[in-house]
């Protein structure tokens, strides 16, 4: 199966005087330098003769040992790796990991020989290099106090980016030159409720940068296991930028026990923003998959009790006003319903009957369960029960219904962050799940974390969510985190981890709302390191219409580009997030949302700008169907949409959903048009996308019969 070619180790010496080292990407595009000058460790990375990254120091500080400076002695090993692997789900059915290897292995000879190792890998669209500490006489356990890796960048480059936190990615992104991002990002923060402000000035990662001269570069970091999450240190005087590990609220900024390795620090470079989209780059950096089967995991769409919550018009998760309760103690049954309550046996019937008509596989319903009345306490160490469902939530009932039907229900666990009290109910919760017909769960983290040292990104909230995935797979069960840390690659290893949000999800469009080119800066930023639960689909962009609390709020896009993202966010896990009753109005559009694949034999990104455009064509895995999102942001474009990935000489029937003539997000968001013409690999479709619009294209191929009065486009 996967075929393995591996090229070995070229060199091996050992130098105990200054020597730079030097390797080339496979494709000779990126040269990677690596020095040791007066004992420090530096980088500097190139890519077509231009500086991506300028000399930057590397190395860690810890309360045991300083491994940033005095290094006496050197020893280096090169090496080349190219390996094509199959992934459980994803953008591409193969993927290569194809790269040039240097491991430096740094002596501090008078301190006993300690050692630190670091190893570059360089790919033909970025580098990947990580610390490793091998046991060690001296050395057993770490406590980080500081990482030293610098990003030094050329210049006042153009960033996207969102404030260093360490408990929340939910913000606006800001785009400016480096010198503006400060004043930018202090008049742009719209996420207010839990944030925990980063101690110095920051950016978080992914973070996208542009240069002056057309250099798309994107920072992040690959595994994020044992290890808390790094921010950038932000100097907008000189463009550099630093580590910045997310300490607990001791202050500790990681724990380690010999031999141990960080996260892979990640740069990826190209001159074509397109190929900042297709690297897979952070998933080959990430550990093979740990599942010997994985049969059971399965990309899938679903619809929720969820939206009815967001817009406006009174409904909540909490089954009765009494916010007093105990989960566990009170008696639910005797307390006063509030009316106000979707996750009902009876409306969730609803859910399964349009989920089982239109074929999609599962129904999210949240606020099924005992908890809900003050579930931002933060002061409960049992803020929820997972087995404990509301009196007028029948599990029974509603297993039986679903399986009848076809449908699966979609499992939700809130934890109001705190961590330590799901950990204790986790197999119980999980073995519920089992024991119900459940097969996936929509984790949630809303709030300042318990156990109250920790941040949402810190080292040991960081293992629970990786605690939570392997013992999810334990039960068989699909995991789609919300407010966990970012993402860095770890879905190839545990392939059950379908999904996660860490960003300003589609949820904020009724709370604020999502700038217009939000989406076409997140597939550049939050994306990169695995797909995003957006839950995209709603068609009843006004939220007036629901005459509720939230007259003046509205979705920053037409009903069209939210098909759109289907394709342009792509994810194994995909919400229609509207109300039923929405779609039943706009059956003909829903047709989009129901055919889109969601798992791919390959992607062409076709056309990409960070901040500004992006447009990309993916044909569904295992069949011969082909599907196409564009969108753009404020500004109506044209996309140029090219066919060449079809097979020559065949003729393909393209049925278009695109914005209405004089559709707009704000004046006119839910116009639009669907009509079906003739496609060749040759042809060429200049398609008109509305101010913050878009447009989604489904493709079969054509017979005789289907063609018939269909128009050449
Ligand atoms: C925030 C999540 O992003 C949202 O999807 C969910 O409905 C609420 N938390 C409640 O759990
Ligand atoms: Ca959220």
């Amino acid at each position: 199966m996967n075929k393995r070619k591996t090229i070995l180790l070229l060199l091996f010496l050992t130098v105990t005087f200054i020597r730079a080292q030097q390797i080339s990407s496979p494709n000779g595009n990126i040269t990677l330098k690596v020095q040791v000058e007066e004992g420090v460790p530096s980088y500097q990375l190139i890519y077509k003769n231009k500086n991506v990254i300028e000399q930057s120091r590397l190395g860690l500080e810890t309360e045991e040992a300083s491994l940033s400076a005095g290094f006496t002695e050197t020893k280096t090993q090169k090496s080349s790796f190219d390996q094509t692997w199959i992934p459980v789900w994803g953008q591409y059915s193969r993927i290569q990991n194809q790269y040039n290897e240097l491991a430096i292995t740094l002596v501090q000879k008078e301190k006993k020989d300690r050692i630190l190792i670091v190893r570059f890998r360089l790919f033909n669209d970025g580098l990947g290099f990580r610390y490793e500490l091998p046991v060690q006489d001296d050395l057993n356990y770490l406590t980080v106090s500081d990482e030293i890796t610098e990003f030094n960048l050329s210049g006042n480059h153009k960033a996207f980016c969102i404030p260093g936190d360490y408990d929340t990615n939910e913000f606006a992104y800001t785009t400016a030159p480096i010198s503006e991002i400060r004043e930018g990002m202090k008049k742009n923060l719209r996420k207010k409720g839990y944030e925990s402000k980063a101690t110095s000035f920051s950016v978080q990662t992914p973070l996208m940068l542009k240069t002056e001269d057309g250099l798309y570069i994107n920072i992040h970091e690959a595994a994020l296991v044992d290890y808390s999450a790094m921010l950038l240190n932000v100097d907008d005087k000189t463009f550099h930028l630093s580590a910045h590990l997310t300490p607990d609220k001791l202050g500790k900024k990681g724990y380690l026990q010999l031999p141990c390795q960080s996260p892979w620090r990640t740069v990826i470079v190209s001159d074509d923003a397109r190929d900042i989209l297709a690297s897979q780059t952070i998933l080959n950096l990430n550990e093979p998959c740990k599942f010997t089967d994985t049969s059971w995991i399965k990309p899938q769409k679903f619809i929720g009790v969820w939206w009815e919550m967001f817009t406006g018009d009174g409904k909540t998760w909490a089954y009765s006003d009494y916010y007093k309760a105990k989960p566990g103690k009170t008696d639910y049954a005797s307390l006063k319903p509030n009316g106000r309550h979707p996750a009902n046996t009876v409306h969730v019937k609803e859910y399964i009957d349009f989920a089982s008509e239109q074929g999609i596989d599962a129904v999210l319903v949240e606020g099924w369960n005992e908890g809900w009345e003050d579930w931002a306490s933060y002061r409960k160490e049992r803020q929820f029960l997972f087995t404990k469902p509301y009196p007028d939530f029948d599990v029974k009932e509603l297993q039986q219904y679903a399986a009848s039907k076809n449908v699966r229900i979609m499992m939700h666990h809130e934890t109001a962050s705190n961590a330590s009290d799901y950990e204790r109910q986790l197999d119980k919760a999980f073995q519920f799940m089992v024991d119900n017909g459940y097969n996936s769960v929509k984790t949630g983290y809303v709030g300042y974390i318990i156990p109250r040292n920790e941040y949402h990104s810190s080292q040991w909230m960081n293992d629970h969510y990786i605690h939570v995935a392997q013992r999810a797979a334990d039960y068989k069960i699909m995991v789609d985190s919300h407010e966990a840390v970012r993402p860095t690659g770890l879905c190839r290893t545990y392939p059950n981890w379908l999904a996660q949000e860490s960003a300003r999800g589609g949820e904020f469009e009724s709370m604020g709302g999502n700038d217009c080119d939000h989406t076409t800066i997140l597939p550049f930023t939050r994306l990169m390191g695995g797909p995003m639960d957006y839950t995209p689909g709603i068609f009843q962009t006004d939220l007036s219409y629901y005459k509720g609390e939230k007259m003046d709020q509205r979705v920053h896009t037409t009903l069209v580009k939210q098909l759109a993202l289907y394709v342009t966010m792509p994810g194994p896990l995909q919400m229609a997030a509207d109300l039923p009753a929405n779609y039943k109005r706009f059956m003909d559009a829903f047709q989009f949302i129901k055919d889109v694949a969601v798992d791919w034999d390959d992607s062409w990104y076709l056309e990409a700008e960070p901040g500004d455009y992006i447009t990309v064509a993916r044909k569904a895995k295992g069949k011969e169907e082909w599907f196409i999102g564009s969108i753009t942001d404020e500004n109506p474009r044209t996309a140029n949409i090219e066919f060449s990935y079809l097979t020559a000489g065949k003729k393909y029937i393209a049925t278009i959903y695109e914005d209405g003539k004089n559709a707009d997000w704000e004046k006119n968001p839910q116009s639009y048009n669907i009509r079906k013409v003739i496609i060749t690999s040759k042809s060429i479709l200049k398609q008109k996308l509305a101010p913050s619009g878009g447009v989604a294209i489904s493709i079969k191929e054509g017979n005789k019969d289907t063609i018939k009065g269909l128009k050449k486009n």
